[in-house]
């Protein structure tokens, strides 16, 4: 095939494609990230509902950190998961590891609001746990959200409490150290959920592990990893 040619069939495949987002964009069906729309699940799914003013005003804080913030967070859809996950557990006490600017962190707050319980999440990065922090704040947070900044790595060496729910969602090749150093802290009948578990990102040692213990049961669903310790 002749350059010219070739360019023209680039150029216009370009331009083809820019359409589609921008035309899809004006109809408000944002093309979904990755893992925002699998197998359809929004067409079923309706936006949250809230209950009292406290929660109309953390699902505000949670709208505006999509909005005006651009860093890497869980879409809503398993935000939501998250918190259905923490308030039908009743648990008490949640670990992250990787706040971000705490739009996961705010989904748990919510759900421990209720629960009576505390999440402790961890964030290496100063300015986005000082984002972070000011999330928390504006949610309604400050009391039931503890950002420890740090690497996680060593600072999950200080934990003692028994984890209803540790939830991972930063380094993915640390993943592992994480479940090592912090399983045998998750009581019996409580939850590792990991975060970005698709074959491009997981890491093979960390699904080796929670799928080869016969003390765990673990499924995968639209990449997040549901690991049960067994009673
Ligand atoms: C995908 S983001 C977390 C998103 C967050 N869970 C949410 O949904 O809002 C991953 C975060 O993990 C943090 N991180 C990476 N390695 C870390 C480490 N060793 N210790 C603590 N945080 C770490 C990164 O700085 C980043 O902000």
């Amino acid at each position: 095939m002749k350059n010219a040619a070739r360019t023209t069939i680039v150029v216009s495949t370009v331009i083809i494609v820019i359409s589609a987002i921008l035309l899809s964009n004006a109809l408000g069906q944002r093309p979904s990230r990755p893992g925002t729309d699998r197998q359809g699940d929004s067409q079923l799914e309706k936006p949250p509902i809230a209950k009292d003013d406290n929660e109309k005003r953390i699902f505000g804080v949670l709208e505006n950190i999509l909005r005006s913030q651009s860093y890497r967070n869980v879409p809503p859809q398993d935000g939501r998961f998250l918190r259905i996950m923490t308030e039908s557990m009743n648990a008490k006490n949640v670990i992250e590891i990787g706040t971000s600017t705490g739009y996961s962190g705010i989904w748990f707050g919510m759900a421990l609001q209720k629960t009576g319980g505390k999440l402790t999440t961890y964030e290496i990065d100063a300015q986005r746990a000082a984002t972070a922090r000011d999330n928390f704040k504006k949610a309604g947070m400050a009391d039931v959200i503890t950002l420890v900044e740090g690497d996680a790595h060593e600072e999950v060496k200080k934990l003692k409490s028994p984890i209803d729910i540790l939830f991972l969602d930063a380094d993915k090749e640390g993943y592992i150290d994480y479940l090592d150093k912090l399983l045998p802290l998750v009581r019996p009948g409580g939850l590792v959920i990991a975060h970005n578990i698709n074959p491009r990102m997981a890491d093979p040692k960390y699904m080796e592990a929670i799928t080869t213990n016969p003390n765990l049961e673990t499924i995968v669903r639209s990449e997040v990893s549901l690991t049960l310790k067994k009673r």
